[in-house]
């Protein structure tokens, strides 16, 4: 389908004004193996704990997986095409540990490094620039059934993982990501149970979240041995929490959930250690924490990677209630683009990281309105806008942002929420597998050619 189209603001209300980028900045869209390739069983792929988790009735809304999601592995070709048609800057896409060494024995599967090797050449030639992240959540379940990340070994064998990836891409790829939102990783996967591997206790998050700092660690140290010329980077989700009242209750509640979601990594990543008070207040004893592991995770990382969407409205006994006319996405979460731009500020106040990059900003939105095949989704059109103009703002008052890449590329499989939300810029027909670009594409796209967006 034509992607040449006129992609006007009109329609997501704009003033006309135009802001314009430095020099360098680069725009592009993000994704994850589990979310997109499907081919869950071919070329020696091992299985993940998210095939295990899926395959638990009442684990995923709708009943799904991602056995064939969007067949990305097999449309690699066509799916790079279109970014470049789009006249994409970069992209950002994870690597499936469980195609790299699929089994308990730790032998590396070539047929795995094939398919990433044949798609980092296909970006390369394209004009595309690689953004991998070598961790995005799908563990191979060989380790899980070693107790996962509360398995300290587990940081261990990232490591192995992360070098055997990178001996094979090297320094074609300029910058290597270690993990995607350790938070998540930890909270939802070990917490809350809401994520594969579905467990449920606090111990064993602290546990997990240490585990994932360490692997972290570890394989940044790989990473430099083996591709010195290369960045490290690592994604952050960032969901910052303001109090409801003014209370001291509200604000002390505030503070533990700025602490757990939005400093627990970041500050041991930046020297400052795990933020004490908290961890005091959940009586974790830092038992998982050895001599020398806290240097080996703040050795200094090159990038920050910001994922971003939405605020918190906190309050110690849970009765804060939003104004009925706020904002919301179709998963609930309210649309608040100045809290980007505060949380810039305020992140690099804090750490003073050498870059940052937004590695996931998007929204899932009801996608009901169309013209011919094309969706036009103002609504998505206006919460990127808005939030792309937050990055200008920022950079404008100093904070070194590199780039901006949209979540996501396609409608994919969302996790615990199967495949109802559609975060994509790009609808996917799952029937016949045909990509058709939202109209917030087609304006993402003029944004990326003439690096600059009119509010
Ligand atoms: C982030 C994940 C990404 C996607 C978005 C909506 O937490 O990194 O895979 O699910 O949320």
């Amino acid at each position: 389908m034509a992607v040449n189209e006129n992609a006007s603001n009109e329609g997501a209300g704009s003033t006309g004004q135009i802001l314009t980028f430095p020099e360098g900045f680069y725009w592009g869209s993000a994704t994850s193996s589990y979310q997109i390739e499907g081919a869950h069983d071919v070329d020696g792929r091992g299985p993940s704990i998210w095939d295990t988790f899926c395959a638990v009735p009442g684990n995923i809304k709708d009943g799904s997986n991602g056995d064939v999601a969007c067949d990305h592995y097999n449309r690699y070709r066509s799916d790079v095409a279109l970014m470049s048609e789009l006249g994409f800057d970069a992209y950002r896409f994870s690597i499936a540990w469980p195609r790299i060494v699929p089994e308990a024995d730790g032998a590396v599967n070539t047929k795995g490094l094939d398919f990433y090797d044949k798609l980092v050449e296909e970006l390369l030639g394209a004009g595309i620039r690689p953004l991998p992240t070598l961790y995005h959540w799908d563990l191979p379940q060989y380790l899980e059934d070693a107790n996962g990340w509360v398995n300290r070994d587990t940081a261990y064998r990232f490591a192995d993982y992360a070098e055997a990836v990178v001996r094979r891409l090297g320094d074609r790829v300029d910058t290597y990501t270690t993990l995607n939102e350790p938070f998540v990783s930890a909270n939802h996967g070990y917490v809350t149970g809401e994520h594969a591997p579905g467990r449920t206790s606090m111990a064993e998050g602290f546990a997990a979240s240490h585990h994932l700092l360490l692997g972290h660690g570890l394989a940044a140290e790989r990473i430099r041995a083996t591709a010195p010329s290369s960045r490290v980077a690592i994604v952050i989700n960032f969901t910052p929490a303001e109090p409801a009242t003014d209370s001291e209750a509200d604000r002390a509640e505030t503070e533990r959930q700025n602490d757990l979601e939005n400093r627990w990594y970041a500050d041991p990543i930046a020297g400052l250690g795990y933020p004490a008070k908290t961890a005091e207040h959940y009586e974790w004893d830092y038992s998982e924490v050895h001599d020398g592991d806290m240097a080996l995770i703040s050795a200094p990382i090159d990038l920050l990677g910001i994922n971003f969407y939405t605020r918190s409205i906190v309050s110690a006994d849970n009765s804060y209630v939003a104004p009925p006319d706020t904002p919301r996405n179709t998963m609930g979460w309210e649309i608040h683009p100045p809290s980007l731009g505060s949380l810039l500020r305020e992140l690099h106040a804090r750490y003073k990281f050498r870059s940052y990059l937004i590695t996931e900003n998007g929204c899932p939105m009801p996608d009901d309105k169309r013209d011919g095949e094309r969706i036009i989704d103002d609504d998505r059109l206006a919460y990127v806008r808005d939030h792309i103009a937050q990055v200008h703002a920022a950079i404008q008052e100093g904070v070194p942002m590199e780039g901006y890449l949209v979540w996501s590329l396609f409608d994919n499989f969302e996790w615990a929420w199967g495949y109802g939300p559609t975060f994509g810029i790009i609808e996917v027909d799952y029937q016949t597998q045909e990509r058709i670009p939202k109209k917030s594409a087609l304006w993402f796209s003029d944004a990326a050619r003439t690096n600059s967006i009119e509010i």
